[in-house]
C-alpha cells in the first residue's frame, strides 16, 4: 500500500515536471555528467555506470559529496564499489531537474 502511495506521488511529481525543467535537466546532464556517464542514462558510460536506478536521495548525495548515502534507500543497490566520482556542488539547486530528466528517459525493463 505504501508502495502504491509513493508510486502515485512519484508519477504526479514526474507529470508535474514541465518542459522547461526537463530541458534544463537535460542541458545540465549533458554539460556536467557525460564526460563519465553515458548520454543515455539507461546505459553505462565510459567511466560511470547507468544512473536511472538511483533515487533522488542517491543522486543528491553523489552530486553533493561524490559518495553514496551512508544509509542506502530500501531496494537500492549501488552499481559500483569504487569512489571515483567527485562532488559538483554548484549544481545544488539543480539536482531535482537533472533527476526528473533522467527519470523521464528511463526505459521499462
Ligand atoms: C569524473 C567522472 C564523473 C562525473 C563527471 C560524474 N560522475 Fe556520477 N559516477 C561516476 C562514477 C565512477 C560512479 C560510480 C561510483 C563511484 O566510483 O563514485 C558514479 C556514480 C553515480 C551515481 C550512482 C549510480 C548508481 O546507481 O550506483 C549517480 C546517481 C551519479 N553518478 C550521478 C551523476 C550526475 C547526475 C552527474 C552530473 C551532475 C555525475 N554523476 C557526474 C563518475 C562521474
Amino acid at each position: 500500500m505504501l508502495n502504491l502511495i509513493s508510486l502515485f506521488l512519484f508519477s504526479t511529481f514526474i507529470f508535474a515536471a514541465d518542459q522547461a525543467t526537463l530541458n534544463k535537466g537535460r542541458r545540465l546532464y549533458f554539460s556536467n555528467c557525460i564526460s563519465c556517464h553515458n548520454r543515455d542514462p539507461n546505459l553505462r558510460g565510459a567511466i560511470g555506470p547507468e544512473i536511472v536506478d538511483a533515487p533522488l536521495e542517491v543522486i543528491t548525495a553523489k552530486v553533493m559529496t561524490g559518495k553514496y548515502p551512508h544509509i542506502l534507500p530500501d531496494d537500492f543497490i549501488p552499481k559500483r564499489k569504487t569512489k571515483l566520482m567527485r562532488p559538483i556542488t554548484k549544481l545544488k539547486n539543480d539536482i531535482p531537474a537533472i533527476y526528473v530528466w533522467v527519470q523521464s528517459m528511463k526505459k521499462k525493463r
